[in-house]
């Protein structure tokens, strides 16, 4: 596997110690370290905007045919890989977003929600994809895009508008401000901020996020978060978790602990993904990783309050 080139910012050990724990074959962890060592998985899509969906848009660049892709919704379009869909004239325009192909896998979670929400918030919106990857999938009735950081929401307002993503406001509260309002969405996105793994595939420097201290660090602060967003959906309504980092500590038991202290909530399957089905845990969730051969790789679990 070369283990002595890889030396791309990041510890070898503890690459090792998290393939462990993500119980890879050894093809999978050879596959993994390749990745983060030539932080090139990253792979472009695009999500047509609701600019560009009444219009029956068509990109002016040539898109690779969706058959290897079942799972991506149908006006998410993957660019061939020569073209960078961000320095076209219509994405200036607003008539689609750009995302990394993963973050499109983690919104094909969205297909196991059974109609459109009426009220849905995006927990972590900041700048934009996941509430982009909702409003291609369903028209936005009612829809709050929140980012805690100030510096963050300008950006997020920025791109909302010019895709004319509608119905929607732009608000900056903690998850425990939005908790204390009551179980008032029946959707709610948590695109948790995390130890971003991933991004070292994405050939973007990440010191230390392998380490012990981001990944419990960040684990404490999604179990937070989750244990806010629960008080905000109503009884059948949907959460759907997503991050961006592989160790299981921010994925699979974040929601195994908010399953084991939270009565009424239940993970959901989600048939598309179903190839994707993590073996780390009982409950349906799921993860991309390199050698899926679809992005950087992520997690999503779509969890349902059925009381
Ligand atoms: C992974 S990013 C979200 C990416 C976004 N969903 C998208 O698809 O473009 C996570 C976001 O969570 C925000 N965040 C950080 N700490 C938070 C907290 N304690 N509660 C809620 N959001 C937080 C960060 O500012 C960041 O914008």
């Amino acid at each position: 596997m070369g283990l002595a080139k890889v030396s791309n910012g990041f510890s070898v050990k503890a690459a090792l110690r998290l393939c462990e724990r993500l119980k890879l074959s050894a093809t999978q962890t050879d596959a993994l370290f390749r990745a983060m060592q030539s932080g090139n998985a990253a792979r472009r899509a695009i999500v047509l905007s609701p600019k560009s969906t009444a219009k029956n848009y068509q990109p002016p660049f040539s898109c690779e045919p969706r058959k290897k892709y079942p799972w991506l919704p149908e006006n998410v379009l993957l660019p061939d890989e020569s073209v960078n869909p961000a320095q076209h004239a219509d994405y200036a325009a607003g008539m689609y977003y750009v995302l990394d192909i993963s973050s499109c896998w983690e919104g094909a979670a969205l297909s196991a929600v059974p109609s459109a929400p009426e009220k849905s918030l995006d927990l972590c919106a900041a700048p934009g994809g996941k509430t982009m990857l909702l409003a291609a999938r369903f028209p936005l009735r009612d829809h709050t895009a929140n980012e805690v950081q100030a510096c963050r929401r300008g950006i997020l307002r920025e791109n909302l508008l010019r895709c004319g993503v509608e119905n929607t406001q732009v608000t900056g509260l903690p998850p425990d401000q939005w908790a204390i309002q009551g179980d008032q969405f029946d959707l709610l996105l948590v695109d948790a901020p995390c130890s971003g793994q991933s991004l070292l595939c994405k050939g973007i420097s990440n010191p230390g996020c392998l380490g012990s201290a981001a990944v419990n660090g960040n684990a404490k602060r999604q179990r937070g978060i989750m244990l806010q967003a629960v008080r905000c959906v109503c009884p059948r309504g949907h959460i759907l978790y997503t991050t961006c980092t592989y160790d299981p500590a921010e994925n699979e038991r974040v929601v195994s602990y908010l399953l084991r202290r939270v009565p009424g909530w239940q993970a959901v399957e989600i048939p598309l993904l179903a190839a994707f089905r993590s073996d780390l845990c009982d409950f349906p969730a799921y993860r991309l990783l390199p050698h899926h051969g679809f992005g950087a790789g992520g997690f999503c679990c779509l969890l349902r309050r059925f009381s």
